[in-house]
């Protein structure tokens, strides 16, 4: 969590940091700051708590001058969000300035020690030790002060460091954080993502754990904690920005959305040649590949969801069976994984610790990894011993949407590929589903231009359910106490069967997470045991219900749920009569395609849906409160 970034070069950094801070909003946005060197001898911060808006208030009242500069937006672990506890801390004599992403685990007997020793801490902060100690340590060589105070760490880090004694440098160091330095001309870049450096400069090095970076004006140093120097890569990358800006849409959430018919495309052709798969990065062989008896999926939220579908597609095009577990449980369960095991762990950021633990957990069990991850080089990419990229491009909104559909293309296009290296070649049904499969993206624009055509029905449809949920919150609030203590206030139910069981879940999360409106997804074969209680006239129940092996049962599921007098809105497949029948409040239809391709589909009214209450609502929808795109602690 938390997002860095840091400028040294010949230009004004204030504005620069802003910029690259902005773009890492997503990371974290309970508050921020800045420390500007400026010549020797003077580090100037401002930091505040809240958004980078009130920073850039702040700045634009009082402005701060210099070439160098690092900046942090932070989501709170240690501390609760306020002034003293944002990012940068300074030490006693504020001539050093650090910024940090991560925790340190030993913190507490740290500062303790360091209180011993006289110094008093200004924040609740895990990150302010590691500035006393640079401060313990500093001889006239930030390099040498920053290896020093690192080596007493245990935990995780990204950081980055300025002393007033050293105009124009930055010394950065990584250990479980990503970081990464963009390389320009007289110019250097640092930050926790690879997308907030791309204006300025394509050309990047990713650092390892253990890397420490000291950074002055176009010239970098490499080393070792110990000192010793290293060597990294320097990668090109050819991302295109204008991917990273809201591109005249009123959210990045629904501009993400409206790109996902453009990504799946771009997946298939780099994927799919006439009958035949391929991953050319994947780094594990066929042979390999072959010798496996059974799968793992290990991921965390949507990335889960994703997992979720591709069990069902797994099983129907393989004999391999397959098992799906949130990150956070599989890594304290003895999972039975082992050399005959495929674990592969799906994540947009590809540092989302739990699922980071639970690969290094499956890789000392000698189980073969692979990573399904959307952000080039990210740790899980690295460490699996298998990539498979999504490229979907930088996703900024915080709820996951186009990643989402990236994933679930590729988990699609993996099981198809296992399909073919078991039957030894191109099949005629994997042609033919191949064949289909290039058409989803056209249907999923179809559903995407009937939105555009018929938005004002959309934010209509949105309006009236927040008058009628208000009305119903007051009728609750003012009911008799009896009463009220009977009838559940507003909620959303989100009915799937099989394959869109996973799309229930997915498309309650997405509800939940940007309308804070509660909503729980549920197979809809188990309403009976249990749910169906919640039945009355309250619950909004979002029946997902395209023609199917299953369709029959969901009719009488939806039967079951009308004879309640539930509100139900079905998602069918267009010219459905049966489910129009039952009286819904509003029916959305989707094209027509095999069950199996349906969760491409489905999920897209399922995300307009979220969006559209939301926007009713007014809510913040690109950041909701609480949450993190990339959640790098535990
Ligand atoms: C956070 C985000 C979710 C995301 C999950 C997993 O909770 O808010 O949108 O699905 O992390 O993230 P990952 O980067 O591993 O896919």
């Amino acid at each position: 969590m938390c997002g860095i970034f840091g400028y040294t070069g010949k230009k004004e950094a204030q504005g620069l940091v802003l910029e690259g801070l902005k773009h890492l909003e997503y990371r974290g946005y309970d508050s921020s700051g800045i420390a500007v060197q400026n010549g020797f001898d003077h580090l100037a911060v401002r930091k505040t708590d809240g958004k980078i808006k009130r920073l850039e208030e702040i700045l634009k009242a009082h402005p701060l001058k210099g070439t160098t500069a690092i900046g942090h937006t932070r989501w709170a672990t240690h501390g609760t969000p306020s002034p003293q506890n944002a990012h940068p801390h300074l030490d006693h004599e504020s001539q050093i300035a650090v910024v940090h992403n991560g925790i340190i685990e030993n913190y507490f007997d740290l500062k303790k020690t360091l209180e011993e020793e006289g110094v008093r801490f200004r924040s609740e902060t895990d990150t302010e030790v590691i500035v006393h100690l640079v401060s313990k340590y500093y001889k006239g060589n930030l390099e040498n002060a920053v290896r020093a105070a690192l080596r007493n760490l245990k935990g995780t880090y990204a950081v980055a460091v300025i002393a007033s004694h050293e105009p124009g440098k930055i010394v950065a160091a990584k250990c479980d954080s990503p970081l990464v330095l963009g390389l320009g001309t007289n110019e250097s870049y640092l930050a926790s993502d690879v997308s907030a450096v791309l204006e300025h400069t394509r050309r990047v090095i990713f650092l390892e754990n253990g890397d420490v970076v000291s950074l002055s004006g176009g010239k970098f140093q490499l080393t070792d904690l110990a000192g010793k120097p290293v060597s990294r890569k320097t990668n090109v990358i050819d991302w295109d920005v204008a991917r990273a800006r809201k591109g005249g849409f009123e959210h990045f959430m629904l501009k993400e959305i409206f790109e996902q018919p453009e990504i799946l495309s771009a997946i298939l052709k780099e994927r799919a040649s006439g009958s035949r798969i391929h991953f050319e990065e994947l780094k594990i062989s066929e042979t390999k590949l072959k010798r496996i008896k059974r799968i793992t999926i290990i991921a965390c939220g949507t990335a889960y969801h994703a997992g979720l579908t591709a069990k069902y597609i797994f099983e129907e095009f393989t004999d391999i069976p397959v098992w799906v577990d949130t990150s956070s449980e599989f890594r304290y369960r003895d999972a039975k994984v082992g050399p005959d095991t495929l674990v592969v762990a799906i994540s947009q950021s590809g540092e989302t610790a739990d699922t980071l633990a639970g690969l290094r957990e499956a890789k000392k069990k000698k189980a073969l990894t692979l990573s399904v991850c959307n952000v080039l080089g990210s740790s899980l990419a690295r460490e699996a011993h298998g990539v498979i990229y999504t490229h979907a491009g930088p996703e900024i909104a915080v709820a996951s949407t186009k990643a989402y559909t990236a994933q679930l293309t590729v988990l699609y296009l993996l099981a198809f590929y296992f399909a073919q290296i078991a039957a030894s070649g191109p099949s005629k049904k994997l042609a033919g589903l191949l064949k289909e499969f290039i058409r989803v993206p056209h249907l999923m624009q179809n559903i995407l231009d009937r939105y555009k055509r018929d938005e004002g029905q959309w934010r209509e449809n949105a309006h009236d359910f927040n008058v009628r949920y208000h009305a119903q919150l007051e009728k609750y609030f003012n009911a008799d106490p009896e009463k009220r203590k009977r009838s559940p206030n507003g909620f959303f139910l989100y009915l799937g069967r099989n394959i869109n069981y996973p799309s229930a879940l997915e498309g309650a999360l997405k509800l939940k997470e940007i309308s804070y409106i509660p909503a729980e997804g549920y197979a809809a074969g188990e309403m009976k045991h249990g749910p169906i209680a919640l039945i009355d006239e309250n619950p909004w129940v979002i029946c997902i219900a395209p023609q199917s092996r299953t369709y029959d049962k969901m009719i009488s599921n939806i039967q079951e749920i009308r004879a309640r007098g539930g509100c139900i809105i079905p998602i069918v497949t267009e010219k459905d009569e049966a489910i129009r029948r039952l009286d819904p409040i509003y029916v959305i239809e989707i094209p027509p395609v095999s069950e199996i391709f349906s969760p491409l589909l489905v999920i897209v009214p399922l995300q307009l849906i979220a969006y559209s209450v939301a926007r009713e609502f007014g809510e913040d929808i690109d950041q909701p409160r609480n949450l993190a795109k990339s959640v790098t602690v535990e």
